[in-house]
């Protein structure tokens, strides 16, 4: 099967510091993979890279086998490349009080709707 989303030899370094290392991937349609590592090790530089919020040193992305390394944010989603971002909950914020307020409201109780 054809790649739809494919990574080649992409590069990235802040300084002295080789974040995204030659790091090339290739997925056709219905394939999932997970990025993990730890603080630090890249993960968020290599999907600011991906989705056109930063720009490489060198190394190409392309979609349906088209470079897209050029085309901005916008003209990425355009063509179906949509990312969500790490939103970091404190406490005291409101979507942390609605989830405490899911947590100790008992089962089946008659509640009104959090606000
Ligand atoms: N704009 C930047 N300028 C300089 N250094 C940066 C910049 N962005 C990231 N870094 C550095 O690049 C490295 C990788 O950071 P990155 O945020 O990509 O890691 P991460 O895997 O997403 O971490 P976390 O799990 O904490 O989200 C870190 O050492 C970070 O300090
Ligand atoms: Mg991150």
């Amino acid at each position: 099967m054809s790649a739809v989303f494919e990574v080649a030899h992409l590069k990235k370094a802040f300084g002295g510091l080789a974040v995204t290392n030659d790091v090339s991937l290739s997925m056709s349609s219905g394939d999932r993979i997970a990025l993990i590592g730890p603080n630090g090790a890249g993960k968020t530089t290599f999907v600011n890279l991906v989705t056109g919020n930063l720009a490489p040193d060198s190394g190409e992305v392309l979609l349906a086998g088209e470079t897209v390394t050029k085309v901005d944010a916008i003209g990425r989603v355009r063509r179906g490349l949509v990312r969500s971002f790490q939103v970091t909950l404190v406490p005291g914020h409101d979507a942390c009080r609605a989830c405490r307020a899911c947590r100790l409201a008992p089962e089946g109780a008659n509640r009104a709707p959090h606000r």
